[in-house]
């Protein structure tokens, strides 16, 4: 039977604060091959029976199942919509069929007018408290009259919240409402508590923290970066039976007090003493007469909008693995994971006993405590018992990066039924899965997938652990295309996007960190004196990332918004260039590449050189995005521009012999992966990739700009056998060396654990950096074969193209799309060559399916396959396929 599964609402399961229309997707699932939809009709209603629906398509004669826009549908603020899906489909063997209707996505309309919530800020804080990073408690009593048929809240804090409602968390959301950058924008929270609410008394609670809006940020240690006070705005929207309507604010009415906890920041922990707590202060009943009042604040922000989805939440559970004390005497807690979590701590003791622990990333080369690469980030968590009963804590509003916890003291022995850690990080739905017959490229794909986790706290950050943890561009692009790979990234990068598009400069240059938090004071720093934006392959993002969401989703929404931001960069760099070559104050280059001077960060590659390929490289990108928006006059006038850099590229980087300039392999590696290198001098390029290559026994020593490319620049230039071998290789320097020291995360530095067990310097030396993790790309495009069409983009035409090499016996690669899965298996005989090929193509969408060159069929299924150049290719329409075929050699 065909069914519809997976309906969407922009891209989630259940979307919140919405006040446009939605954009509706399903797969749809059936055992019968070539499906291809006819027609869709979707219904939304407001309640899940779908009686009398509010709206109803009918059926349209449409093939299209993802980016459905239902018109003349607008959600009310407050109100909760279902709705469904049925398709009709033709497949092979079925014939004409119509589904059931698919489960239900719920919508729940957000605020006509969010800047309403700019005038009702309060705060428990005091004068005194501006620099403090204290909780606070806000609460406030509310009476209803009346029988309730609906409740939702609509709140936003600057800083950190958590909202209670009768003494229960009303969301499973943590450091709500999340980073953005603040001078611009704050987004609100929507929750139904409908549920939560009785008729008669009841209590509205909230939980203050200061974090990203007033506690230290960035490594250059400020304070009060966006404002002074924590506090907290809310609309609560109470609908009666009676058919009235009843709305609660928060204001002056409200009363304030300090909570346990004494100090909670980003980079420092949090310092709590239970003997403050305040049993019962989110219930009724509770007595607040020496609370304060609260006061009013202002609103820092210029707009508030709503979080549509992605919140951060609590993810897996981790029990650590080992309770150790090492030769210096400290006691260890080894979780066997570094990650961004939360720490839970169980015990007993006495009244003001202390326990104090940190949080760290690795141990010494003499498996000692080694904090020196957090730099100034404490990570601590002090913890004041309050009584001799059994405990159970977990910090409130901070994350940690690490996998091991220096007990530096506990009540009584700590071991490891004391510990367990919360992973934390933005909720997006898992797509990808990566796996093969080599378990350290298994355990590779494990580290990028941790990466991601780590660092997709709601902002996608370098870094989970040391004083960092911050936006910045050039990581995001980077890891960008295998991060969506990955999981569904949409919500979560649109909404970065539009922080990037808010951060640029009045001439569309682009912060090195979005939120820009670099910008704005005075500041002595030895490299942002240089500047604090529009860097090479960082500010990329701006192009990169939305084309990435593009490809990935085939939506062309995202590409509409950020189209002037886009714009905007390709402007500055033109601005900015001179006779077509560009470079501008502070580049960071082939950042952390081997090939740098002793002691220096920058790699040997010239900046003139990645700045102009990358100059080339988006307005290329913005080219394709003009044309397809329909802006053809854009388009050709960014040609022009486009042809004019690369054959200054090629006159400025090329010598008459067809050598490069610079002799690194980041050099050559964007001359073929961007397509600059000349066409007669591609082969050369090539030959000489290959020899620097050798130089180094078969070594990268890229950074961050060469080496997501690297294996791409080999494998689509007839180099698939040096690109296997550069991903397998396990000797220092290379992705699996890492592993064989143990890496559980993908590390900042090739070498920052030295093969003498030496660290690279604590001044950078990040364990837990998602960028080298790029190469998971390679692995699911090429090793796995999963491609996108461009001229078909979000997989309704996917390239199936596994490139077989290396060691491996067997890879299993999946994608799940819009429109459904999308997968490969392949394994092959060692002795035979025989190459079985299974290929999963989902409903509703098609498929090209390229062999390797050279290769002859045994088993073609159903499909017929044509001879393209040197490979064969065959035109698959939906469904199950296993083809066999004898590999060349
Ligand atoms: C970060 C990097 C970042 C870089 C800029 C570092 O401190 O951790 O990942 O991109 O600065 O060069």
């Amino acid at each position: 039977m065909t069914t519809v599964s997976k309906l969407q609402a922009n891209y989630l399961d259940r979307v919140v604060g919405l006040t446009e229309t939605p954009q509706f997707s399903w797969a749809i699932e059936t055992p019968f091959r070539n499906c291809r939809q006819t027609q869709y009709q979707i219904q939304i209603a407001d309640n899940p029976s779908f009686k009398a629906p509010l709206f109803d398509t009918g059926m349209v004669e449409s093939d299209q199942s993802a980016h459905i826009k239902v018109q003349q549908f607008l959600p009310e603020e407050g109100s909760t919509y279902w709705a469904r899906v049925r398709v009709v489909t033709d497949s092979a063997g079925e014939g004409i069929a119509t589904s059931p209707f698919s489960d239900c996505v719920t919508i729940l309309g957000g605020l006509k007018n969010p800047a309403l919530l700019k005038d009702s800020f309060i705060t428990a804080e005091t004068e005194d408290d501006r620099t403090s990073s204290k909780g606070t408690y806000l609460r406030k009593v509310i009476t209803l009259e009346k029988e309730i048929t609906s409740a939702v809240v609509f709140s936003t804090a600057q800083g950190v919240y958590q909202l209670h409602l009768n003494g229960k968390r009303v969301s499973s959301d943590e450091l709500a409402p999340g980073w953005t950058s603040y001078d611009h924008r704050l987004l609100y929270q929507s929750y139904d508590v409908t549920e939560m609410l009785k008729t008669g008394e009841n209590v509205l609670g909230a939980h203050l923290g200061s974090l990203w809006y007033k506690g230290t940020l960035s490594f250059l240690m400020i304070h009060n970066f966006y404002g002074d006070y924590a506090s907290l705005s809310l609309r609560l929207v109470v609908q009666y039976a009676d058919g009235s309507k009843e709305t609660f604010t928060t204001d002056e009415s409200w009363r304030g007090s300090y909570s346990p906890i004494l100090n909670a920041q980003l980079y420092d922990g949090e310092s709590y003493d239970a003997s403050l707590e305040q049993d019962g202060w989110n219930q009724v009943g509770f007595d607040d007469k020496t609370w304060r009042k609260a006061t009013r604040t202002a609103c820092t922000a210029k707009y508030i909008e709503a979080q549509e989805g992605s919140p951060v939440t609590l993810h897996e559970v981790i029990s650590p693995t080992l309770a150790f004390t090492t030769q210096k005497g400290e006691r260890v807690i080894d979780f066997g994971q570094n990650m961004s979590a939360l720490p839970e701590i169980r015990g007993q003791g006495k009244a003001g006993e202390t326990i104090v622990l940190r949080c760290f990333e690795v141990l010494d080369k003499d498996g000692n405590v080694y904090t020196e690469n957090i730099r100034r980030a404490e990570q601590r968590i002090t913890y004041v018992l309050k009584d001799d009963k059994p405990f159970v804590y977990r910090p409130h509003f901070t994350f940690f990066g690490f996998r091991f916890i220096h007990v530096e003291s506990f009540a009584g022995r700590a071991d490891l039924d004391n510990f367990k850690a919360y992973v934390i990080h933005s909720d997006m739905q898992p797509t990808g899965r990566f796996s093969c017959s080599n378990p350290d490229l298994n355990q590779l794909q494990h580290n990028i997938l941790w990466g991601l986790k780590s660092n997709f706290v709601d902002v996608p950050t370098d870094c989970p652990q040391r004083d960092e943890r911050l936006g910045w561009t050039g990581d995001a692009q980077i890891f960008c295309q295998t991060a969506s790979y990955n999981v569904n990234t949409y919500t979560f990068f649109k909404k970065w996007l539009r922080d990037l598009a808010l951060d640029q400069t009045k001439e569309g240059g682009v912060p090195h960190v979005v939120p820009d938090v670099l910008y704005k004071y005075p500041f002595d720093n030895w490299l942002l004196n240089k500047g604090t934006h529009s860097a090479t392959a960082w500010a990329d993002a701006a192009i990169i990332n939305p084309w990435v969401l593009y490809l990935t989703f085939g939506d062309t929404a995202i590409l509409k918004t950020q189209y002037q931001s886009m714009k905007g960069w390709i402007d500055f760099m033109q601005k900015h260039a001179e006779n077509n070559i560009w470079n501008y104050k502070l580049q960071f280059g082939d950042w952390v590449a081997l090939d740098a001077e002793e002691g220096s960060y920058f790699g040997a590659t010239p900046n003139d050189l990645t700045c102009t390929a990358y100059y080339a490289y988006s307005t290329n990108l913005f080219v394709k995005v003009a044309r397809i928006l329909g802006k053809e006059d854009v388009a050709k006038q960014y040609e022009d521009l486009y042809k004019k850099i690369v054959k200054t590229f090629q006159k400025t980087f090329f010598a008459e012999d067809g050598s490069m300039t610079a002799q690194t392999q980041t050099a050559h590696i964007l001359a073929l992966h961007f397509n600059l290198a000349p066409e007669q001098f591609v082969g050369k390029t090539v030959e000489n990739l290959k020899k620097l290559l050798a130089k180094h026994g078969g070594h990268l020593v890229t950074g961050f700009v060469g080496t997501p490319y690297f294996c791409h620049a080999l494998s689509s230039n007839g180099c698939l056998d040096e690109a296997y071998a550069l991903l397998l290789k396990d000797d220092f320097p290379s992705w699996l060396y890492q592993i064989k020291k143990g890496a559980t995360t993908v590390w900042e530095h090739w070498d920052g654990i030295k093969p003498d067990g030496s660290m690279w310097s604590p001044n950078m030396n990040s364990f837990n950096h998602y960028a080298y993790g790029a190469i998971g790309e390679w692995l699911y495009r090429v090793v796995g074969g999963l491609d996108i069409d461009e001229k078909a983009p979000g997989y309704k035409h996917a390239i199936i193209a596994p490139r077989i090499g290396g060691n491996l016996g067997w890879v299993e690669a999946a994608y799940q799309s819009v429109y459904g899965e999308v997968g490969v298996r392949w394994q092959r005989d060692d002795k035979t060559h025989a190459v079985t090929l299974r290929v999963t193509i989902p409903a509703n969408t098609t498929a090209s399916i390229r062999l390797m060159d050279g290769a002859t069929l045994i088993d073609a299924d159903t499909l017929e396959f044509v001879q393209r150049n040197d490979f064969l290719e065959a035109q698959a329409g939906s469904g199950v396929y296993t083809i066999r075929y004898k590999l060349a050699r």
